[in-house]
């Protein structure tokens, strides 16, 4: 069966309405992290601006994946400050249920349910957290896998369908709670090289669409396509923050050089 979408593009919108323009939708302020003696984040001041595409890079072990994670808190900070469209991180409980819907989070491995069809996959958050009625939320999650071209693959489990289309499964099931921003976290690491470029596709859709995103990735194409700001982190800081062309032609310390060399090369 084709996957190739519909000539009649859905009408759902990517992308939430426009009532935070002008201000940071995420903003970290001097935050700090510890892993016991481990010093894992360290003074992280971050702006990211509405639309704005922010593509993290830096060594393994640099604390890119930690800094995402605290974004949406699934890890706890020693100190500083995180903020979500103006809001503080609330602490737990329902608030923070009701931040974490707004942040969604595509990891490496797809974490789909294996024991629920690709389409309640899609429509269990928004039925469970948005109290949404069963059929909009099946409408929405159809709207959503056409956008990420596996609408064909909607009653089938989880195992039966590629690397690739299980991501783009994930991308979707995190736009079913029409969160404002996304974080990526190294999202096609874990593929087959040839379904690289159909989720990096889906990628540079949304960033199209206007989408917030902030995406850990070693896929240097996809920075320079389609980032508006590279952040170089290494030892828990960020050393660097620049447009790409600026980053990948005129790196201005000695730990970005040598991380460029080193991946350019390969
Ligand atoms: N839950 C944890 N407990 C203890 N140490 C941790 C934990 N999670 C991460 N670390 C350590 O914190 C440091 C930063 O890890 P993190 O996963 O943020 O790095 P990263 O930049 O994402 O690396 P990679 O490119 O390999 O994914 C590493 O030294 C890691 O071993
Ligand atoms: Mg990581």
């Amino acid at each position: 069966m084709s996957e190739k979408q519909e000539e009649t593009r859905p009408v759902t919108p990517l992308v939430p309405g426009n009532e935070s323009a002008g201000r940071p939708l995420v903003e970290l302020t001097h935050v700090e992290k510890h892993f016991g003696d481990l010093h894992v984040l360290k003074d992280i001041n971050l702006k990211v601006t509405k639309g704005e595409v922010l593509v993290v890079v830096g060594p393994s072990g640099s604390g890119k994946s930690t800094m995402c994670r605290t974004i949406n808190r699934l890890e706890t900070i020693d100190s500083g400050d995180i903020r979500i469209d103006g809001k503080p991180l609330p602490q737990e409980g329902k608030e923070l249920a009701s931040l974490r819907a707004e942040v969604g989070m595509v990891f490496q491995s797809f974490n789909l349910f294996a024991n629920k069809t690709i389409l309640e996959n899609v429509t269990l958050a928004p039925i469970k957290v948005r109290h949404m009625d069963k059929k909009e939320a099946e409408r929405l999650a159809m709207d959503l896998l056409d956008r990420v071209g596996v609408a064909s693959q909607a009653n089938k489990m989880p195992s039966q369908l590629s690397g690739g289309q299980q991501q783009r499964v994930a991308i979707a099931r995190a736009l079913a709670m029409r969160p404002k921003v996304m974080l990526f976290d190294e999202p096609t690491s874990a593929l087959d090289p040839e379904m690289v470029n159909e989720v990096l596709d889906v990628m540079v859709e949304l960033a199209h669409e206007g989408m917030t995103m902030i995406c850990i990735t070693h896929e240097m194409g996809f920075a320079r396509k389609a980032a508006d700001r590279i952040v170089f982190m290494a030892d828990g800081q960020i050393l660097e923050q620049n447009t790409p062309d600026e980053f990948f032609e005129h790196p201005q310390t000695d730990r970005a050089k040598d991380f460029l060399s080193k991946i350019l090369t390969h």
